[in-house]
């Protein structure tokens, strides 16, 4: 007997599975977690030198400038990462294939818009996507974005502060792990914590990773970094002062970002990108129970973001504990995508 339904038919017309999401990050809602960002952000502006962790950037609208910041004509590294993974996904799939591993549960730190993964997804087929991202909003609205794309796709969305730390939920396969790091937000660590973040990722005793697939900024002319980071139309700039915006938030503070100019400079010494924020006049900042005074000229340090050359990288990663690397650049050698086995 035939029935009058087409079971295709109907399948397709089915709405993708939700996305999982699991939130680990809610400074502003966890009483306990909330004490503990008032207390970090009253040290850092109350030491001599002040200087605030760049994890602060990420609310909302910090989130959406530094998307639109990987569109400007200065801002190289996104478009420079993305024609290297286009020229060589093939490959990279390849020597993944060659190392024994199939369908991975590719975890992507720091995932933001999850454009990056998207692009690698069809091409690593992994059996689990896991988005991790402090920005927990921004994060939940992408994962699902990645769900409509791939419905099929087994999703963990975590909001989560992973430069506290990287304990993963048990939603989130055991085996096959690839750590996916693009965008150079590695060279948002000091030198020193980097490598602990790769020892951790790459530690046997954890024994569940199989490998990073790492996308770093390189060495380059000065005024090249420059722009990047102090852009024309103020984007970057805008992006920096919204620290201020999201410290009022997370404080009560009364920073008047008019009083705040932006600064980028390359420290070739340290091999980084500095950002500050620059009082321009002699000013006093309140929040409940302190205050802070700034002679004019005087300066918050944001942000660094540290350049290596490649030997450099191939060092750092192999002192972590990884040791079959391999890596693509583009044709002037402006940035570097790393595969580092365990
Ligand atoms: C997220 N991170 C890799 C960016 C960078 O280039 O260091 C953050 C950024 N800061 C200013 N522009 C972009």
């Amino acid at each position: 007997m035939n029935l009058p339904l087409n079971i295709s038919a109907l399948s397709l017309q089915l709405p993708p599975a939700s996305p999982q999401f699991i939130d680990l990050y809610r400074p502003n809602s966890d009483a306990q977690a909330m004490h503990a960002t008032v207390q970090e952000l009253t040290e850092a502006l109350l030491a001599p030198a002040a200087a605030v962790s760049p994890k602060f950037f990420y609310n909302a609208l910090g989130s959406k400038l530094f998307e639109a910041i990987t569109g400007l004509d200065e801002y190289y590294p996104t478009r420079t990462e993305a024609g290297i993974f286009e020229a060589a996904r093939t490959h990279i799939a390849a020597t993944l294939a060659e190392a024994g591993i199939h369908q991975p549960c590719l975890i992507d730190l720091g995932a933001g818009n999850c454009a990056k993964a998207m692009a690698l997804i069809p091409h690593l087929q992994p059996r689990q996507y896991v988005p991790v991202d402090i920005s927990v909003d921004f994060l939940r609205d992408a994962a699902e974005q990645v769900q409509n794309n791939f419905p099929a796709l087994d999703i963990v969305g975590l909001g989560m502060d992973f430069s506290a730390g990287l304990a993963l939920p048990g939603e989130v396969q055991a085996h096959e792990r690839v750590f996916f790091y693009p965008g150079s937000s590695l060279g948002n660590f000091h030198p020193g914590q980097a490598l602990q973040f790769l020892e951790h990722i790459a530690d046997p005793a954890q024994g569940k990773a199989r490998g990073l697939l790492l996308g770093i900024d390189l060495v380059k002319d000065t005024a090249r970094l420059e722009a990047a980071y102090d852009d024309a139309l103020g984007v970057t700039g805008a992006f920096n002062k919204n620290l201020l915006l999201n410290i009022n938030d997370l404080l009560g503070s009364d920073f008047d970002l008019r009083q705040w100019r932006h600064v980028a400079l390359f420290n070739a010494r340290e091999s980084r990108i500095e950002m500050h924020l620059e009082a321009t006049d002699e000013l006093t900042v309140r929040w409940p129970g302190h205050e802070r005074g700034f002679r004019a000229g005087e300066r918050i340090h944001t942000e660094c973001s540290y350049k290596y050359t490649v030997p450099g990288m191939t060092a750092l990663l192999r002192q972590a504990g990884f040791n079959h690397i391999e890596y693509w650049t583009d044709p002037n050698s402006w940035f570097a995508v790393f595969w580092a086995a365990v």
